[in-house]
């Protein structure tokens, strides 16, 4: 096993969607935590605007659009001392596979999803290399081990960033290259506005990927319900399955 503990501090870490939700939080935790720069990648550089003041120079914004690839390589390019990856960003459009929209919803979840964290990672893949340490931290959630129907399109592109850290992990073992996958729950952000249920917070997330960097796990389940599900699915992931299906089916009845 791939045992490389990365503390962020002194660390200099690169954030997809850093302007808000969990990605925000993961740049102040990095921060408060002592990283000594964290690039944060935003579709609109003054939306960091208000943390400036806090952080200074340690934070540095830098434009960011997943569905661009001129941006992802310029945004690269800027990043050269990267040591900390982490592929944040990402989009939730409902839709299952069995409806007028499929395509169009699996379109939209894998452009930034899936596509847009491989060729950001493929970007900074090189520099990350040839760091003394680094890691690569890719945000999938618990749709991305058992679907739930409603979400059907959004929970494969999830799937796919799973094994894509997968795979990721397999190519770099015994490199200096930490490859952490976090399957979240619900957490109280804009993406999940709509949805009623109890939520964590994103400050909660960001702490325990942090507490993982440094850890060294490859593995992060940062919330309440994440823990409590992530246990069974390692033991039982067709039980986990037939859960979330029927999660729905409730909800439809309701
Ligand atoms: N919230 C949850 O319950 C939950 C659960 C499991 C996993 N996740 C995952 O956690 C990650 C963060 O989600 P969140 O809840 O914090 O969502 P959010 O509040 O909706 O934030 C999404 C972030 O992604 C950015 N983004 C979207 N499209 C982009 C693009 N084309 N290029 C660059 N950035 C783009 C957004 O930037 P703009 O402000 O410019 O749109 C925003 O910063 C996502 O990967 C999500 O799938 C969330």
């Amino acid at each position: 096993m791939n045992e490389i503990k990365v503390s962020p501090k002194d660390r200099v870490a690169f954030v997809s969607g850093a302007n808000r939700g969990i990605g925000r939080a993961i740049t102040i935790e990095l921060l408060e935590k002592g990283a000594k720069k964290v690039y944060a990648g935003v579709r609109n550089l003054k939306s960091m605007d208000d943390l400036k003041p806090e952080y200074g120079n340690r934070l540095v914004p830098i434009l960011l659009d997943l569905r661009d690839d001129r941006s992802i390589i310029r945004a690269a390019k800027l990043a050269k001392d990267v040591e900390i990856l982490v592929n944040n960003a990402g989009v939730y459009e409902s839709g299952g596979f069995c409806s007028d929209e499929t395509l169009d919803s699996m379109a939209v979840n894998f452009e930034v999803n899936v596509w847009g964290l491989v060729k950001l990672t493929v970007s900074l893949i090189d520099y990350l290399k040839q760091r003394e340490i680094a890691a690569i931290v890719n945000i999938s959630s618990l749709l991305g081990l058992a679907s739930m129907p409603i979400a059907g399109a959004y929970s494969a592109s999830k799937a796919a960033v799973h094994s894509i850290t997968q795979g990721l992990r397999g190519e770099l073992f015994l490199t200096n290259i930490l490859v952490m996958g976090v399957y979240p729950g619900p957490i109280n952000t804009d993406m999940t506005r709509d949805l009623e249920m109890e939520k964590d917070s994103p400050v909660n997330v960001a702490r325990e990927i942090v507490e993982g960097l440094i850890k060294g796990k490859e593995y992060v389940f940062p919330d309440v319900m994440s823990k409590q599900v992530g246990e069974l699915y390692l033991t039982e992931p067709i039980t986990v399955e037939r859960q979330f299906a029927h999660f729905i089916s409730q909800e439809e009845e309701a």
